[in-house]
């Protein structure tokens, strides 16, 4: 069991090998004119790169956060309204705002993240909060920790990281699922599990609602992922059932924003970074297959409300807004002000053909439904790129981590947003005085 006023000394062994695998993978990806021996010598950097990410170097002491760091204000909440949190994969994309929304909130968050596709970055200004504590662990291997809640999200989620090592994939679904299901089954713990609108393959049926099964070819490119998360479903729904552990499970759609790895592969990131270079953008097929948008503060929120509610059945998290992807190239590359065109490319394997939720029973069962509109959530999410542009490695810059109050949609458009600010307008804990102040709860 993780001690009750975590410490502050853990941290991280992997990042320059995630950082390496990110950039080799990335290289291999969008190389389609390297030669076969160009390509073998990107397969061996890859492969060492994940082998290396792969070998536990376990937790290494590190200096403690100095005294006088001023974290982001959190809420105070009596012992009895705290809970005990786990985020898997909790230092990635979604994963890291998930936590800052529940740092915000006053609970005890624990993040377990091998760092593969995450970054130490994106949580380094939670790191030496006495509510917060990283654990720098593979998912496949067991883990235990006195926790009320379970967010499991750890997955690679873009094609070119999860296709990279697909039996690694698998396990991450079949062995780390299983893992977290055991833990949520022995200590009592609520888990929320991060399934994919890619359960639904290329659908025969639009918009997908849950009670769709999808159209998924088995042994395809992108089987690992898809079957993957189909099976963590059945784990879920089948601990549900044998063991009474209650669980959510929520089927994400394309969610984008600030925080999104630069060389991940995915539309979003590629057209924006292609845009801010001036280069063309690349269009996989035709362009006229579609795509539906969601910026993350809205998945956020719908994990949060998922959770907490009642409702235990597959919910779809997605913004229903539809475009095709050359609708969606016109609108980056006009807010980029990019005069570079698009350049077309073989559409890949299994890619699907059209993807938009049918969002009514989010609505009905957790009340929920998006707000943040494709041209509001670009604008943070292309400032956030810009940052990023022209570090030689597209890595954040050291010098400017995104704190929860950047990322917000500032806008009277969302009253909700502005309540939540108001909630968490506690003044600034420091280490020492949070510390000191015996915030932490056990
Ligand atoms: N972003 C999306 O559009 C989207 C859509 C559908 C589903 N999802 C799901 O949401 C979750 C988060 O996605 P994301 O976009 O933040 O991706 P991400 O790659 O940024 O985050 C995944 C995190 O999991 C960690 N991880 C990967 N394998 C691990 C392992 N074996 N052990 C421990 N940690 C591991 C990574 O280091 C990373 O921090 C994933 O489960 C993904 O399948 C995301």
């Amino acid at each position: 069991m993780a001690s009750s006023a975590p410490s502050t000394a853990l941290v991280i062994a992997g990042t320059a090998a995630a950082s390496a695998i990110a950039t080799a993978l990335a290289i291999r990806f969008f190389s389609d004119a390297g030669s076969k021996a160009d390509k073998a010598s990107l397969d061996a950097a890859v492969r060492k790169a994940l082998e290396a990410a792969s070998r536990s170097a376990g937790p290494v002491a590190m200096p403690k956060a100095s005294s006088d760091k001023v974290f982001p204000a959190t809420r105070r909440l009596l012992r009895t309204e705290q809970q005990r949190i786990l985020v898997t994969g909790g230092a990635g994309f979604v994963g890291s705002h998930l936590v800052d929304a529940l740092m915000q909130q006053g609970h005890i968050v624990y993040v377990l993240d091998n760092l593969f596709t995450g970054r130490r970055e994106n949580i380094e200004h939670w790191v030496g909060h006495p509510n917060f504590e990283f654990f720098q662990q593979d998912v496949v291997h067991p883990f235990f920790v006195e926790v009320t809640r379970i967010y499991h999200l750890a997955c690679p989620a873009s094609p070119p990281h999860y296709q990279a090592n697909p039996i690694k994939t698998i396990k991450c679904s079949t062995q780390g699922c299983m893992n977290m299901l055991g833990l949520a089954k022995r200590c009592n713990a609520r888990l929320l599990f991060t399934s994919t609108s890619e359960i639904y393959g290329d659908p025969q049926i639009h918009p997908q609602p849950e009670s769709y099964w999808g159209n998924v070819h088995t042994w395809g490119p992108r089987a690992c992922y898809d079957e993957g998360k189909r099976v963590g479903e059945t784990m879920c729904f089948s601990y549900r059932q044998q063991h009474k552990v209650q669980v959510r499970v929520s089927r994400i759609f394309n969610t984008y924003g600030p925080r999104m790895d630069p060389l991940d592969g995915r539309v979003v990131s590629n057209f924006i970074m292609q845009a801010l270079r001036g280069e063309p953008l690349t269009i996989y097929g035709t362009g006229k297959q579609t795509r539906s948008f969601q910026y993350v503060s809205d998945l956020v929120r719908g994990l949060i409300a998922l959770m907490e509610g009642d409702y235990d059945d597959p919910v779809n998290i997605g913004n229903p807004q539809e475009r095709t992807v050359e609708e969606f190239a016109r609108s980056v590359a006009s807010m980029c002000g990019s005069a570079g065109g698009v350049v077309m490319r073989p559409r890949p394997t299994d890619d699907p053909m059209v993807r938009r939720p049918n969002v009514a029973r989010a609505r009905e069962v957790i009340g929920w439904q998006p707000k943040v509109s494709l041209e509001e959530g670009l604008v943070p999410t292309i400032e956030y790129f810009k940052g990023v542009l022209g570090r030689e490695d597209a890595k954040l810059p050291a010098d400017r981590v995104w704190l929860p109050s950047d990322l917000s949609i500032p806008s009277k458009d969302h009253p909700d947003d502005a309540a939540v600010e108001r909630v968490v307008a506690d003044a600034p804990v420091t280490a020492g005085s949070a510390a000191a102040s015996g915030a932490a709860s056990a």
